[in-house]
């Protein structure tokens, strides 16, 4: 069923688990990911980044693309716009159907992030569409942004941020940084603010960077209290590998083959990473509202093969 972060991570955030938010910028990564959800019948939350929007995937044709997959299966699927940071951008992803909007004005002070998002909520909480917000900054890994402090949310600004805004959840900064760790780093993640911030808050808030993380990290940052578990680098290099890894095994596979091949990769690694947040099996927590009722898994997934 397709629904909005709001829906899913308010459950979360009651029940004290996490939900995987993952990339899917075209077909096979969207089916893949579903496919994924459906099988451990957990919620998810699937994430199309400002860039990557801009760049390839359109949001006319992959909103109904993701829709469609999502009415297919009984578990609450959510498409949120990440890092949304233009107007024409956030509006174009708000009139194609996005059920979720990230408004992300983190670069900014504090009075100026609460003045952006306001306005970005008041767009869209009449439609019904939910509103992800950014206190402190999360940064670059390659610039190795994960360990500078002054980025990290203060707990202490959480309730006059939300009480401002009435995002529906939070993204903080705790440590973790998007994209690629240089070799061998993995970020230290303060668990510290995670937990004050929870304490101030029943927000459901939200880790972004979860890439390159590390597994026990996930788990202990869910424990601590995340409810949104972001993940895309890692994603897209586990297809980016399985794919070149097939064609290693036969530079001569057919397109069909391998495109079957990537989707198969990115149910795999998004399974792995479901586990981790801990929402296997938390689809049941939500009624049915939209869609027909046959499992996704029952679809042929192996066309082509
Ligand atoms: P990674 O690419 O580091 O996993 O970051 C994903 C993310 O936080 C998207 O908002």
């Amino acid at each position: 069923m397709y629904t909005d972060i709001k829906t899913i991570l308010d459950d979360a955030s009651k029940n004290n688990y996490g939900v995987l938010a993952a990339s899917a910028i075209n077909l096979e990564l969207a089916r893949g990911l579903i496919a994924a959800a459906d099988e451990l019948q957990a919620p998810l939350i699937i994430l199309m980044g400002q860039i990557q929007m801009t760049k390839h995937a359109r949001a006319d044709v992959m909103v109904p693309l993701i829709r469609t997959l999502a009415e297919e299966t009984n578990v609450p699927v959510a498409l949120i716009l990440d890092h949304g940071r233009d107007w024409d951008v956030i509006t174009h992803a708000f009139r194609n159907g996005f059920s979720s909007i990230m408004i992300d004005a983190s670069a900014y002070e504090m009075e100026e992030n609460i003045k952006r998002t306001q306005k970005i909520v008041e767009l869209c909480h009449p439609q019904g569409v939910a509103v992800e917000a950014e206190l402190g900054h999360v940064g670059q890994a390659s610039s190795g942004d994960q360990d500078l402090s002054e980025f990290y949310t203060k707990p202490e600004d959480v309730t006059e941020f939300l009480s401002h805004t009435h995002a529906d959840c939070l993204a903080i900064a705790c440590g973790t940084a998007h994209g690629q760790y240089p070799k061998g780093v993995i970020p230290q993640i303060r668990f510290d603010i995670i937990r004050a911030v929870k304490e101030v808050t029943d927000v459901p808030i939200a880790l972004h960077g979860g890439s390159g993380s590390g597994d026990e990290n996930i788990k202990r940052a869910v424990e601590a209290g995340i409810n949104k578990v972001n993940v895309c680098t890692e994603i897209f290099n586990y297809v980016r590998d399985d794919i070149r890894k097939a064609l290693d095994e036969n530079p001569d596979l057919d397109l069909l083959s391998l495109v079957s091949r990537a989707e198969r990769a990115a149910k795999e690694i998004g399974k792995h990473f479901i586990l981790l947040t801990g929402s296997q099996g938390k689809a049941a927590n939500f009624q049915k509202t939209s869609g027909f009722a046959h499992g996704f898994a029952e679809l042929n997934l192996g066309i082509g093969e």
